[in-house]
């Protein structure tokens, strides 16, 4: 009955899809928990590059049964343009679960994430537009329309009648935008969309436990991450899911007992895109670099992420917050060319050292880094698939994060393509 979760331990984009895939391997089955299609996990397999933002990173694998669960927001427009894309690149969609109970992303969410986004002005949150906090709102609100009504065209009609009727007022009174069509959007997805998606509709929780009950193995698989949390992350600059592990037990419907692994991703070096405090980031060469070799444009929205030093005191609190057993650092050999590589151990704020994430938000605003400098290395680590390959002063670098974060660096990242990894746990 093991379940193992992945989850990002800084702001998004620590190269999750990477490691879910090589973890995913060992899986019988691998379940999205949060999110929606604001995700974007990018896989090179065979040299070719999948992008994903909704479909589970398993769906690689023949053997895997890819599940979307219950905690998921889905647009099912993108939905099968995904399917469609992997199709056509050969991979065998067949298997795929969508958990009836999961909520739908609707074109007004759409308008609704664009619209008050343009309202915040300054304030914004730097979302990806994708309606996903519009939809968690309805979900929350209780007026969300969920997977399972796409198979009662009556009730979808009704439910959604009521809901347009509402963001339309909102829509023009507010905003002073058009009026959404609710006869255009029943069109859209109750015909072809529908008929698509209807055999995918699942009981995932049962299947799950089915799955659970046979010792076979589930993968939790996190999108976003701790610090983007809606209880956890930098609020109000977060998505509006629950990433950290416990969000998963949610997410996908089981207790947390069944959880016996948590991998936390970490990149060796943090970005961030959209708004939001960052006390390491960096404004200057350095942080170009790393944006250049580290390709740091968002896969789903193309905007350029916002780069700086690792993180140590936001890991330290990734470990508590996710009950972590251990790191997953990815991209190591971005940092092959830097003289010297720094690591922020903890923030002085208001004259004083704090080695823990403050509580208040306005002190993380202004808590500047303390930094210990570490030589670097100086060496091209992509073709390292073994820890003595490694220069010992990337070894060391690994070695202070290790002591920094207090829990073990088990797998280390040294390139985009499925086999540039090492195991690093001794
Ligand atoms: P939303 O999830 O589109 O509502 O955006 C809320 C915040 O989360 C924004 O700062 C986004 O840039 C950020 N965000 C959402 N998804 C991702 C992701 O997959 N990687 C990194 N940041 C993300």
């Amino acid at each position: 009955m093991p379940a193992t979760v992945v989850v990002g331990t800084q702001w998004g984009d620590e190269g999750k899809g990477k490691f879910t895939d090589l973890v995913a391997k060992e899986m019988h089955m691998v379940v999205r928990y949060q999110g929606g299609h604001n995700a974007g996990h990018t896989l090179v397999v065979n040299g070719e590059t999948f992008a994903l933002q909704l479909v589970p990173s398993g769906i690689l694998y023949d053997h895997i049964t890819p599940v979307i669960g219950n905690g998921v927001v889905v647009d099912p427009r993108v939905l099968l343009e995904e399917l469609d894309m992997l199709s056509s690149k050969g991979v065998d969609t067949s298997l795929l679960k969508v958990s009836g109970n999961a909520h739908l992303i609707l074109p007004y969410h759409q308008e609704i994430d664009r619209v008050t986004e343009r309202y915040l002005g300054k304030n914004k949150i730097g979302t990806t537009k994708r309606g996903i906090g519009p939809a968690y709102a309805d979900k929350a609100s209780r007026v969300g329309l969920r997977v399972q009504d796409l198979l009662d065209p009556k009730i979808f009609r009704q439910k959604l009648d009521v809901v347009v009727k509402e963001k339309n007022a909102i829509l023009a009174k507010v905003y002073n935008q058009l009026p959404q069509s609710a006869d255009d959007i029943a069109e859209q997805y109750l015909g072809e969309c529908r008929e698509r998606i209807e055999p995918m509709i699942t009981d995932t929780v049962n299947l799950v436990h089915e799955a659970l009950e046979l010792d076979h193995h589930v993968l939790l698989e996190g999108a976003q991450a701790t610090f983007l949390d809606l209880d956890h992350g930098t609020y109000p600059y977060v998505t509006s899911s629950n990433p950290v592990a416990g969000g998963a037990c949610v997410g996908a419907g089981i207790g947390p007992r069944f959880i016996t692994r948590v991998i936390g991703i970490a990149k060796a070096y943090v970005t961030r895109v959209g708004s939001g405090p960052f006390p390491t980031e960096l404004f200057d060469e350095v942080g170009d670099l790393l944006v250049e070799r580290g390709g740091e444009y968002g896969t789903n929205t193309g905007r350029r992420r916002r780069p700086g030093w690792f993180d140590a005191v936001m890991l330290r609190h990734a470990v508590r917050l996710n009950s972590l057993s251990e790191v997953a650092l990815t991209k190591l050999d971005v940092l092959d060319t830097l003289d010297t590589v720094k690591v922020c151990v903890a923030y002085e704020i208001d004259g004083t050292r704090i080695e823990h994430l403050p509580y208040h938000q306005s002190d993380l605003h202004k808590a500047k880094p303390i930094y210990e400098q570490l030589p670097g290395w100086g060496e091209d680590l992509s073709e390292a698939t073994e820890r003595h390959h490694l220069p010992s002063r990337a070894r060391d670098y690994i070695a202070f994060l290790e002591a920094q974060v207090g829990v073990p660096i088990s797998l280390v990242g040294v390139g985009p393509g499925r086999e540039q990894f090492l195991h690093f746990a001794a």
